[in-house]
């Protein structure tokens, strides 16, 4: 039988009346697409997008004008629901006069966590999000990247089934950024449905199952990374460092076998892999 999806938004469509004359702004424009159970879908698009939109319309913050949004096969206003849902959102705002775990643990509290898991659940969440280190410091003395961990510690601190994470890596160092890709992985093995809007592409690519790219309020495309990335039409061979292709065998190739060689390239690795591979604990 198949599951219920995670999310499910039809024909989505938010405006907003701006200016003083209330122009009307098309931010989402009958947007669809399903986040299946388990995976990790990440929500792409340039700035004003309308991705930030779309996230406060599934989390109920919003009123769609005209659409539909279900989560795990329920209204989205749904307080059952609701609870089963964790929430970064794009500029969060926290105490300043709370350390670091006391806030973790309000969530805990405010989300409905049993008492007598509290401090189990806060000590986890912020393990997760490297966080544990500086629990006890205040919460305004936190640098830009902390706070964001802090917010992510604080959205899955009650185990939700669904995290909804915008923009986990803003302001976060690489190793960080890589931190919090390990803790969406680890929510993913424990079978949590993880929706992430982010501009770290290489990010997006290491980590998610599937995504849905917007442009000025509309789905551009949907899909598996392979479906949206693979360029069938063409072809990159990778030759062993023994045969080295010198531009003379290129001619050579291009001549005797008459070869449609566009290109010869070097692999290369991604600048976020290089940052992990040498700056990591040295
Ligand atoms: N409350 C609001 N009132 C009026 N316009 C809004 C409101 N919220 C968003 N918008 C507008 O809707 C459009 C989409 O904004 P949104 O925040 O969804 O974009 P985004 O894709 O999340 O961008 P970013 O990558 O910059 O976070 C923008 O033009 C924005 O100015
Ligand atoms: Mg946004």
């Amino acid at each position: 039988m198949k599951q219920i999806p995670a999310i499910e938004i039809e024909n989505l469509t938010k405006d907003f009346r701006v200016g003083i004359r209330g122009v009307k702004l098309r931010a989402a424009d009958n947007v669809s697409f399903r986040v299946e159970q388990g995976e990790v879908f990440g929500l792409l698009g340039p700035n004003g997008s309308g991705k930030s939109t779309t996230l406060k319309i599934i989390l109920g913050l919003l009123r769609p004008t005209s659409g539909s949004c279900r989560i795990f096969g329920k209204n989205s206003g749904d307080v059952a629901v609701r609870s089963r849902i964790g929430f970064l959102p794009e500029a969060p705002y926290f105490y300043g006069y709370l350390s670091g775990r006391e806030l973790v643990k309000y969530y805990a509290r405010m989300s409905g966590v049993p008492a007598g898991k509290i401090d189990e659940r806060t000590a986890d969440a912020l393990a997760l999000t490297g966080m544990t280190d500086a629990a006890s410091r205040r919460v305004k003395t936190y640098s830009k990247g902390m706070l964001q961990r802090i917010g992510v510690a604080q959205a899955i601190v009650h185990d939700p089934d669904l995290v909804i994470l915008d923009e986990p890596t803003a302001g976060i160092d690489p190793i960080g950024s890589a931190e919090i890709g390990d803790a969406i992985r680890a929510m993913k093995s424990r079978g949590k449905t993880v929706v992430l809007c982010s501009h770290l592409l290489g990010q997006i690519e290491e980590l998610c199952d599937r995504v849905a790219i917007m442009n000025r309020g509309k789905l551009v495309v949907a899909g598996t990374l392979d479906e949206v990335l693979t360029q069938r039409g063409k072809q990159l061979a990778v030759i062993g460092a023994g045969t080295p292709l010198t531009p003379d065998l290129v001619e050579k190739l291009r001549e005797r076998d008459g070869l449609n060689i566009e290109s010869v390239s070097h692999p290369r690795i991604s600048l976020e892999r290089y940052f992990l591979e040498n700056l990591k604990n040295k």
